[in-house]
């Protein structure tokens, strides 16, 4: 039975302001407040960057991933930027996304939900304030949103006109994204075609060859069966939805809008939108604005997070207990996943919380090498998520799906993969604005091992899902 609210907060008014009543993390310290004010006017009378009925139907399908109907997978940039702002960044992350999906829809024979940290994933949560090089500390990037990343105190202000480029690239991204979704870019036989490339270009060929032709053989018997890209519309065209962490909060408010069919408020800066690990309490800014919007949200849930506080913010979150509403992306490391995972699948388990649980297998994964570069090993990330597959085999709930930081660039930026990117590697086109990401073949080849994984763990003893939820 799903628990009653206990807070007391929640049974106060929400109004899109609220927030600003409670306490806030990683907020910049914008030092001109009139023009503040005046850029969440503006943004607040532009048009809302996604439909409500979007954000509803995005909410429908993640409501069957958490029956275990099914799978999600959602990437893209740690960070946007403003300066790497080209149709191809835009195409090529959304060309591997397809192809990503399309291996692991193979893989768990089910829907994959597609979510891009795109068309809108700008803002950054620090870990330090500040930033030191040699004896000169300036204020930390927080995402080109908020100030600029080059090391010099003009650039680290942070400047309220950011937004508005922000809102545009959003909405510029966006329009393309929902272009090549529907017109003709996203064709299921090309994104297969585009595969059997990579398979035969990847060091491990005949490994990922095998899976690719399984999928060749599929497509041509559903062609035999009469179902094209000419005859079926699911096969030259797919949903995609747009996603961001919901960090810089007045820009958030100020696309916060009524949907005139509903009468519900909805956060329209995107479809879904996350809470970080940072900005995660349940009595914070963060946790109250999102409480107030209908979209489907996602919080990410760390280490540190105690199975009693994640109840408590369910129910602030999510109080009729609403399938979809609520995603928890789980980012533990490697090495705690499948130590701290399990007490909080449990305690939602019998809680009888409908959640939809996705790994996030990046975030807990980062290191420092000798250059002082952050870098992520492939075989940490495809660790952290066989952990995961483990801990909701072995408590009997299912594993919705994979987040992850993603390039369709050949960036050298994570070490590891079939190309055995090593640590001397990293210099040669290490470009993130932020956290290091996979590179177009590093990601396609964690589609293809989570789709053995998938494939692996099908049957009735593997996959226990949902008869006891
Ligand atoms: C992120 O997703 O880029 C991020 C900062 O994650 P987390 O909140 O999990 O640290
Ligand atoms: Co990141």
């Amino acid at each position: 039975m799903p628990t009653t609210p206990a807070r007391t907060s929640s049974a106060k008014e929400w109004s899109p302001e609220s927030w600003r009543a409670c306490p806030i993390r990683q907020v910049p310290s914008y030092p001109d407040q009139a023009k503040l004010e005046e850029m969440e006017r503006r943004i607040g009378k532009y048009p809302p960057l996604v439909f409500a009925g979007e954000a509803r139907r995005l909410k429908a399908q993640l409501a069957l991933v958490s029956e275990g109907k099914a799978f999600v997978l959602q990437g893209g940039d740690c960070a946007e930027s403003f300066s790497d702002f080209t149709a191809n960044v835009i195409r090529d992350t959304f060309r591997v996304l397809l192809q990503m999906a399309v291996v692991l829809t193979f893989g768990a024979s089910l829907p994959v939900v597609k979510m891009g940290r795109m068309a809108g994933q700008f803002a950054k949560p620090r870990s330090s304030d500040n930033e030191t090089v040699g004896d000169v500390t300036l204020p930390s990037y927080r995402g080109d949103i908020i100030n600029g990343p080059a090391f010099t105190p003009e650039a680290r202000i942070p400047d309220p006109a950011r937004m508005e480029f922000g809102y545009f690239q959003s909405a510029s991204t966006l329009n393309l994204l929902r272009a090549f979704s529907s017109g003709g870019y996203a064709d299921l036989h090309e994104v297969h075609r585009w595969n059997l490339e990579f398979a035969e270009r990847s060091p491990l060929a005949g490994r990922y060859q095998d899976l690719a032709q399984r999928i060749d053989e599929t497509l041509s018997f559903m062609a035999a069966c009469g179902m094209t890209s000419a005859t079926t519309r699911d096969m030259r065209e797919t949903d995609f939805y747009i996603s961001h962490e919901a960090l810089l909060l007045p820009y958030e408010q100020a696309l916060t809008r009524i949907d005139s069919t509903t009468g519900d408020w909805y956060g329209c800066s995107s479809h879904f939108l996350w809470i970080g690990d940072r900005t995660r309490q349940a009595e914070g800014a963060h946790i109250e604005f999102l409480r107030g919007v209908k979209n489907p949200l996602g919080m990410k849930v760390g280490p540190t997070q105690e199975p009693d506080d994640l109840l408590r913010i369910l129910d602030i979150l999510n109080p009729e207990n609403e399938a979809g509403r609520i995603t928890l992306i789980s980012r533990m490391g490697a090495d705690k996943v499948t130590a701290k995972l399990p007490a909080l699948v449990r305690a939602v388990q019998q809680a009888g919380r409908k959640v939809v649980w996705l790994c996030d297998p990046m975030h807990g994964n980062t290191i420092s090498t000798v250059a002082k570069l952050k870098t992520r090993n492939f075989d940490s990330i495809l660790g952290e998520v066989r952990g995961f597959f483990d801990v909701h085999a072995a408590e009997g709930t299912w594993a919705g799906g994979v987040h992850i930081e993603m390039t369709g660039q050949n960036v050298t930026e994570c070490t590891g993969g079939a190309h055995q990117l090593s640590e001397t590697d990293l210099g040669e086109r290490y470009e993130t604005f932020c956290d290091p990401r996979l590179n177009a073949e590093q990601s396609l080849e964690l589609a293809f091992l989570v789709a053995e994984e998938l494939k692996g763990r099908r049957g009735p003893a593997a996959q226990p899902a949902l008869a006891a939820q």
